[in-house]
């Protein structure tokens, strides 16, 4: 069957088998491999996009259901040659090591801060009826919001770190420093 996907601002008609997920689409018929593939079954976010503003697991959602949505994957989260200011973040850092879970959870830190823009609680949100504020987003949040997508190299620390750069907290969680005390060289 014919679908038609925008993916990135762009339109792409593909002729697929229903059963054919976004992840599958993304990558075997468009080239777009920065979305990965880990687990192909929900468990590890590798494969987290946004669709109409919200993180998706692009291997539990048919690509058939992407009709009429506006789909964004990492490779279109940059403005030609700037990077998107999480993405910056997570160089600046050192949000990841081997890289292969990094697109989705760019991805995932990108739509976090939409919803705390948007008042969405999580559940270690204190006072449900005060949903916190970018700018005092605690670390226990930030790890609560991002627990869906896993770091198989550890690079959590940088990734909390990114996070609290783009919101404004300085300074960012110290990886560096915190690798030296813990390796006993001060
Ligand atoms: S590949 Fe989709 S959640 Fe792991
Ligand atoms: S950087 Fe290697 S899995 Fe996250």
């Amino acid at each position: 069957m014919n679908v038609t996907l925008t993916i990135n601002g762009e339109q792409h008609i593909l002729t697929i088998e229903p059963r054919v997920t976004l992840l599958d689409a993304l990558r075997e018929y468009l080239g777009l491999v920065g979305s990965k593939k880990g687990c192909d079954h929900g468990q590890c976010g590798a494969c987290t996009v946004l669709i109409d503003g919200q993180r998706v697991y692009s291997c539990l959602t048919l690509a058939v259901m992407q009709e009429g949505k506006e789909i964004v994957t990492v490779e279109g989260l940059a403005t030609g040659d700037t990077l998107h200011p999480v993405q910056e973040a997570f160089i600046d850092n050192d949000g990841f090591q081997c890289g292969y879970c990094t697109p989705g959870q760019i991805c995932a830190s990108v739509a976090l801060l939409e919803e705390v823009k948007r008042g969405c609680v999580s559940a270690v949100t204190p006072d449900l009826h005060s949903p916190p504020q970018l700018a005092e987003l605690s670390e226990a949040e930030i790890k609560e919001r991002l627990s869906g997508n896993l770091c198989r190299c550890s690079a959590y620390n940088g990734i909390v770190a990114a996070v609290q750069q783009v919101i404004g907290q300085k300074p960012p969680y110290p990886v560096a420093a915190v690798m030296v005390s813990e390796s006993g060289n001060n």
